[in-house]
Formats: structure tokens, sequence, C-alpha cells
């Protein structure tokens, strides 16, 4: 048996990967720690906390006592840090938090890990681990800053799998951060690699590129612009959307994260990505139309509309000021996890968005729990 600690698992793709490891393994049981952040809903993972080798703990990773409590009261033999301040807009506005949790809730993590695993000492001094153990930071593709956007010149280009740049992140890209989030992150990263250097920590770290698909919190791009769509309100579009993302469906990322537990050499940096890089606007428009055709094709969802399905149109996109700082373009070179791991994503981008669009047009409920609260006076404060 291996004992889990996830972190975070109240959170979108924390709680993905959760249902997938549970799904997937007999063979673990999992200790869940999350501080139930405005970002963090447990209804998402009900049916998971009653699992009985689930354990559900409320609280913040930068609470040592609790952490050690965890690790001691369980033995854990695996960490998978999901928990973090996630949101670019946010940082640029509140740094703060981003820092206390990103960084040195980070850290916290990591010292509880070396006294909780430490067996002795070897030949040359370094701390000698109990065997199984491993700890894998999850972080992004946004440590790695910005690329430059080559292609197609000035223009808007809406076919999925267009390349629109000679190069991609790899791992050995330098960090180069732009955000305080994805400068929280690189930080967070470089104390990984040093518990790994200074005491041969087992590690991992994973760098994956955007996410999408269900329970995604909508603050983020893809699930406000549904939302919004559904309720009839404009769709705010930073700058003049052409910056682009590389999109990745939640489930191949859950997948991508249990290989590189399972199977990741210690040390190593995996990237995670699809080659699917797309312009926002391009997103939008392709979210326009497919909430209208899904209207057509099942007048049911109609019931889930607060604006007449007529409006549902391009005419609801409404450019805003640009974010400050806003990265041109992230893509992935996923070469690395594909050759040593033999990882591949399984959802296209056509197949992921419908699928999505469909697990918001029916999970409405967990949509209003998840933006009462302090979401709605965030938003509120925005726009
Ligand atoms: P999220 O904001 O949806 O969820 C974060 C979770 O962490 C929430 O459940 C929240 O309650 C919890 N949390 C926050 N602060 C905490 C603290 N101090 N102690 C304990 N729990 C705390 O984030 P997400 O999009 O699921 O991202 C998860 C991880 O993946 C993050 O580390 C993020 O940097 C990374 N990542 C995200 C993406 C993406 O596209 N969303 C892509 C690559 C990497
Ligand atoms: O690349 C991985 C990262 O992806 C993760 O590390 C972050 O946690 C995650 O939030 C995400 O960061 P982004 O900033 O890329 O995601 P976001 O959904 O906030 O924005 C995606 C793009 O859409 C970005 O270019 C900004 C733009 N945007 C976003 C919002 C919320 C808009 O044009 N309008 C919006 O309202």
């Amino acid at each position: 048996m291996y004992s889990y600690l996830v972190t975070g698992a109240a959170g979108f793709i924390g709680a993905n990967y959760l249902k997938h490891i549970l799904k997937k393994h007999d063979n673990i049981t999992v200790a869940v720690l999350d501080k139930l952040t405005y970002a963090g809903n447990l209804g998402t993972i009900a049916g998971e906390i009653k699992d009985p080798r689930v354990t559900f703990y409320k609280g913040d990773i930068g609470n040592e006592e609790l952490v050690s409590h965890i690790f001691l009261t369980h033995g854990i033999t695996h960490v998978v840090n999901f928990a973090a301040e996630s949101h670019v807009d946010r940082s640029i506005e509140n740094p703060q938090i981003f820092l206390e949790t990103n960084i040195l809730g980070t850290q916290t993590l990591l010292e509880c890990a070396v006294h909780a695993w430490k067996t002795g000492r070897d030949g040359q001094g370094y701390p000698t681990y109990r065997t199984g153990v491993k700890f894998l930071q999850v972080s992004t593709d946004e440590v790695y800053g910005s690329l430059a956007q080559t292609y197609p010149e000035g223009r808007d280009h809406e076919e999925f799998g267009t390349i629109f740049g000679a190069d991609f992140f790899t791992e050995d890209t330098p960090l180069d951060p732009h955000s305080p989030y994805s400068a929280s992150k690189a930080s967070a990263d470089l104390l990984v690699q040093s518990y790994a250097d200074t005491f041969h920590l087992p590690v991992n770290i994973t760098r994956c590129s955007n996410n999408y698909g269900p329970c995604h919190f909508p603050e983020k791009l893809i699930p406000l612009m549904i939302k919004n769509v559904l309720e009839g309100k404009k769709l705010p579009v930073y700058g003049d959307g052409r910056n682009v993302r590389d999109w990745l469906y939640v489930e191949d990322h859950a997948r991508a994260i249990d290989l590189v537990v399972q199977k990741g050499r210690p040390g190593e940096v995996y990237n995670v990505g699809g080659h699917n890089e797309a312009q926002n606007i391009t997103i939008v428009k392709l979210i326009i139309s497919t909430v209208a055709r899904l209207m057509e094709e099942n007048p049911a969802y109609q019931q889930v509309l607060t604006t007449d399905h007529a409006h549902i149109n391009e005419s609801l996109i409404t450019f805003v000021q640009d974010r400050l700082g806003h990265d041109a373009r992230y893509a992935i070179d996923p070469a690395k996890i594909k050759k040593e791991l033999g990882w591949y994503p399984e959802t296209s981008f056509e197949v992921g968005i419908e699928k999505t669009i469909r697990w918001y047009l029916e999970n409405q409920k967990w949509v209003r729990e998840v933006v009462s609260g302090d979401y709605q006076h965030y938003y509120e404060s925005m726009y």
C-alpha cells in the first residue's frame, strides 16, 4: 500500500487527478489537504471524500504542525502538490498571498517531507529515505515566460493545430517568469530542486500548459466565457485577443501526473502539453458557436439560458483593456514525457471543448455554488 498526500484536491486539476487515481489504483490511501479558498469547492469531490480510502483535512499547506501531523498519522509515501493561488489576474491585484501559499507553503511541505522520510545518512552525509517516497510539484509552463508569436503575422487564425512560432518550451528553457503568479511558481520550482540537490529528496516537477475541462473555476477564460454566454453577458477579451495559449484537456494532465508519480526519474522535470495552440479570440468564437449549436440540437438545454438563445452570437464579444504584462504565446514541447513515459494526449480540442460545454450545461448547480461568496465580490469589482 502507498499513502498519498494530495494538496489542493478541491480545486480544478487536483479534483480531476483525485478522481483518476482512485479509479486507477487499488493500492493507495489518500490524505487530501485543502484550505478551501474561493477556488476550492468540497462539492467537487463530494463522492471521493466518502471513499474509505480518503481522509480530508481542511487546512493550509503552510501549517507545519498540521502537515507534520498528516505525515506521521498516515505514513505518507507520496506528495502531489496542487495547492496554489492559480489566477494571474489576482496575482497582479494582490501578490502577497501568492508568495505565502505558492512559495512558503511549498517549502513547508518540503521540510516536513525531509523530516518524515529520513531514515539515516549515507557515507557522504546525505539523508537516506524510505523507499517508495516521492514529492511531485505541479508546476506550469508560465515559469518559462513568453514565446514570440511570428505566424500568422498580425492576423486571426482560426484553424486548430496551427503553430504560431518557431520556438517551444523544453525542460531546458531558462526560467523567465513575468507575473507575480508565475514568479511564485518558479520560486517554488527552485526550492523543490534545491531540496533534491541538498537533501537528495526524490522529487519531480511537471510543467503543463493551459488546462480546460469540468470543474474549472469560472474566472479563467474558458469557463468564464461559457458562463457569460449562457447568461447573455459580455465576453471580455483582453487586448486584441491574439495571445496564444496551448490547451490540454484536464484528464490528459491528470494521467500525465500519475505517470510521472509512478515512473518519473527522480530529480527530473517533465513538460506536459498537446501541441494545441490557439489565439484567445478563436477559443471565444468556438465557445459561442458550440453553445449555439448545442441549443439547436437539444432544445432542453435552453432551460439553462438566462437569455434568449437568439442572442448567442459574436456581438457578445467585447475587447477590454489588456492584462498587464500579458504573455504573448505559450507552447509546450512534450517530447520528453512522450519518449520516456509513453504519455500522449487522448482528447482532441474539438471533442474536449464540447464535453466541457455539455458538463457546464448539465452542472449549473455546481456553477451557482462556486460563484456565490468571495468570487462574486471579486468579479463585480473587476467589471
Ligand atoms: P485552482 O485554483 O482551481 O485550485 C487550487 C486549490 O488549492 C483549491 O482547492 C484551493 O482551495 C487550494 N489551496 C489554495 N491555497 C491553499 C493553501 N494555502 N493550502 C491548501 N490548499 C490551498 O487551481 P488549478 O487550476 O487546479 O491548479 C492546480 C495546480 O496546477 C496549481 O499549482 C497551478 O499552478 C498548476 N497548473 C494549473 C494549470 C491550469 O491551467 N489551471 C496549468 C498548469 C499548472
Ligand atoms: O499556462 C498554464 C497557466 O494557465 C496556469 O499556470 C494558470 O494557473 C492558469 O490560470 C492559466 O493561466 P492563463 O493566464 O493563461 O489563463 P486565463 O484563463 O486566466 O487566461 C487565458 C488567456 O485568456 C490569457 O491570454 C488571458 C485571456 N483572458 C482571460 C480572461 C480571464 C481574456 O482575454 N479574458 C478573460 O476574461
